[in-house]
């Protein structure tokens, strides 16, 4: 195994070979932009080291990771519009630094693109990594969709958003991983595994993700720190805080959530000021600790080398501790 530093700057040299200038220009542009804003390369860094995990030489899927990550870039790209986001890794989203029709139109090349990696590899590879990305890209449309649905209804429950982070995240990262399993040819039985600990841990980041929307240092977070609340995002802080609430509170909260303002400023704080009181950024926490936990239990069966098991969980741990 190598570090996750390798890992990255492998995976960064790679992406080189896949973003020369190409016309025309307002396609190709935004969509080497994006790819090149940085980001944690995170599910492209899974999918090396998990063929590594079974024994397989990570550079053989290099081109699965390079295809995750286009994938992963394209759903943001469509995200950031759905989501009115104006900042993506602490920069300009495309369909603000470009327009809406680019972020579209560039878009969907990316997703096409994305699958036509696949063809960098022998037949029956192809057809496993094209068949679980389908799959997987399907769900993470799913996911997308109960996430809009979720904005305007008021009775979410907390495993109807578990199950939608699971689609809209979650499935990715573990099919990022499953990738890697295919491309080193593992076994059904541990490809099912190590996809199961992607999804435990992608849920357990989803979480995360949400914790920071609130509370990350605006600083370093890359993305508009509130935008959630902004936006009346149904999260496990939002619906942990109406769990936790007695009567007033939580129709106070419920009423913010049911309004779009021009100047978002205040409602944030007093959101997240209710976070706190109710104590829901704690259990939010604690939840982030329990999925990951969730996710080293499935990892103990795997039947590789302990050092193995150690560098994946060092990962999850540090994701779990992560500010960006
Ligand atoms: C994005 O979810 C999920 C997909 C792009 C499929 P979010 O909307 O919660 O993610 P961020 O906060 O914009 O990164
Ligand atoms: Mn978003
Ligand atoms: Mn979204």
């Amino acid at each position: 195994m190598q570090t996750t530093q390798h890992y990255q700057a492998a995976f960064l040299e790679h992406l080189k070979t896949f973003t020369f200038a190409k016309e025309p220009k307002n396609l190709y542009d935004p969509i080497h932009y994006i790819l090149e804003l940085g980001g944690k390369r995170l599910r492209p860094v899974l999918t090396l080291m998990t063929a590594e995990i079974f024994n397989c030489d990570y550079k053989k899927a290099l081109d699965a990771a390079l295809s995750i990550e286009v994938f992963h870039n394209f759903s943001l790209v469509h995200d950031d519009i759905m989501d009115a986001a104006p900042l993506r890794r602490g920069k300009q989203t495309v369909h603000e630094k470009w327009d809406l029709n680019t972020g579209i139109l560039s878009g969907d090349a990316m997703l096409i693109m994305a699958y036509q990696l696949f063809e960098n590899y022998d037949a029956h590879v192809f057809s496993a990594l094209a068949k679980l990305f389908s799959k997987t890209a399907l769900e993470v449309c799913e996911g997308q969709q109960y996430d809009v649905d979720f904005e305007t209804r008021d009775d979410v429950t907390i495993p109807e958003y578990l199950k939608m982070i699971e689609y809209k995240t979650a499935v990715l990262v573990g099919a990022a991983m499953k990738m890697g399993a295919i491309v080193a040819d593992a076994s059904e039985e541990e490809q099912e595994k190590i996809y199961e600990f992607g999804r435990l841990l992608g849920i357990a980041f989803q979480l995360q993700d949400d914790y920071l929307d609130a509370f990350g240092d605006p600083e370093t977070f890359g993305k508009q720190v509130g935008g959630d609340i902004i936006e009346n995002k149904k999260t496990y802080l939002y619906l942990k805080a109406l769990e936790f609430s007695n009567a007033s509170d939580s129709h106070q909260l419920r009423q913010l959530f049911s309004v779009n303002l021009e100047d978002n400023s205040d409602k944030i704080e007093s959101i997240k000021a209710f976070f706190i009181s109710t104590g829901s950024a704690e259990a939010t926490q604690e939840e982030i600790k329990n999925y990951t936990n969730k996710a080293f239990t499935v990892l103990d069966t795997l039947m590789v080398s302990n050092d193995k098991k150690e560098s994946l969980k060092a990962f999850g741990t540090d994701l779990m501790n992560r500010k960006v």
